[in-house]
């Protein structure tokens, strides 16, 4: 990425956590009552971490159908609420028994297991409750088509069947084409939703929205490539959770089947051709770009 881009990117990254952040903030006030700890938990593991690159696909692709800003940042909120629930249950002793998430404990480590149980079934819930809200569109056919895509993109078509296989994944030994499928109904589904979504509040004809969901389905697979690399590779202090683990539990991915460097060059070429898929939007789809760069190039 060259240098403009670089800065342009990490601009749109902090303008969309502090946006995200206020959001979560507003929506998610505690009560003076018993259910003070579970709002406090979901505040805990929503606002004030994560690189918010969801949201800011969302936000970037309803752009470039002139989506009003205000809307497109509830859908993003909506697809985060879904990302942070997956993030709490994954770390759960039952998954995958991790204590460190976004640079602090994880989130039954703070509080404890039911409340995070809970707090991740209420995250859940909310991100149905804002696509659902006349705020978000105001046209019920366009909230239906949101809510019908996330919960494809949810469910054991999407993330939590990926999830299923994950688990799978660390009893049995499975091959490249396995872990392909894993990983894009794991992370690929609801990084293809952010694309859709564009395509939807743009009120984008089936066939105009084919080339997000060609960069969705190769940026999804990249960005969960450099995670894995970043398991194998990175470093705590920079990644904020812990690394190492899919080696220590005989987890197969990419790096496991390819080798890092194989891996490395698999996850460019995604990206490569993620970018292809953009080819008939000018400027206004450069952030795009960029985030397709980011999903590999990071180092967290
Ligand atoms: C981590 O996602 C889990 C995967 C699906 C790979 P992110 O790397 O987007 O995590 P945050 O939101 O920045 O914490
Ligand atoms: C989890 O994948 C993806 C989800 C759907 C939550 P990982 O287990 O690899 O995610 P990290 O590495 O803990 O963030
Ligand atoms: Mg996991
Ligand atoms: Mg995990
Ligand atoms: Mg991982």
């Amino acid at each position: 990425m060259d240098g403009g881009a670089s800065i342009r990117l990490t601009a749109a990254l902090e303008q969309i956590a502090s946006e995200v952040d206020a959001l979560f903030d507003a929506l998610l006030p505690v009560p003076p009552d018993p259910r003070a700890q579970l709002y406090e938990a979901m505040r805990y593991a929503s606002i004030g971490g994560g690189k918010r690159m969801r949201p800011l696909l969302v936000v970037a692709a309803c752009s470039l159908f002139h989506v009003d800003r205000v809307r497109a940042l509830r859908v993003g909120l909506a697809v985060e609420c879904i990302h942070v629930y997956s993030l709490v249950h994954d770390d759960l002793p039952c998954m995958d028994d991790d204590d460190l998430r976004r640079g602090k404990p994880t989130l039954h480590k703070a509080f404890d297991e039911c409340t995070a149980v809970l707090a991740g079934d209420s995250l859940h819930a909310l991100a149905f409750e804002v696509l659902a809200d006349e705020a978000t569109h105001e046209d019920p056919f366009v909230r239906a088509e949101l809510i019908a895509e996330l919960a494809r993109a949810s469910g054991p078509s999407g993330m939590a069947g990926g999830q299923m296989m994950d688990l799978m994944a660390e009893r049995t030994s499975l091959d490249l084409s396995a872990v392909t499928r894993l990983q894009q109904l794991k992370t690929g589904a609801l990084i293809g939703f952010c694309l859709e979504a564009g395509g939807i509040m743009g009120r984008i004809h089936a066939d105009g929205r084919r080339p997000l969901r060609g960069y969705a389905r190769d940026v999804g697979l990249a960005f969960q490539i450099a995670d894995d690399l970043l398991d194998a590779e990175g470093e705590e202090a920079k990644t904020g959770k812990r690394v190492g683990k899919d080696v220590g539990k005989g987890k197969e991915t990419f790096v496991s089947l390819l080798g890092a460097d194989r891996a490395r060059q698999q996850a460019n070429l995604l990206v490569d051709q993620a970018i292809q898929h953009l080819h008939s939007f000018g400027a206004e789809a450069d952030l795009l770009r960029a985030v397709a760069r980011f999903a590999v190039e990071r180092d967290h």
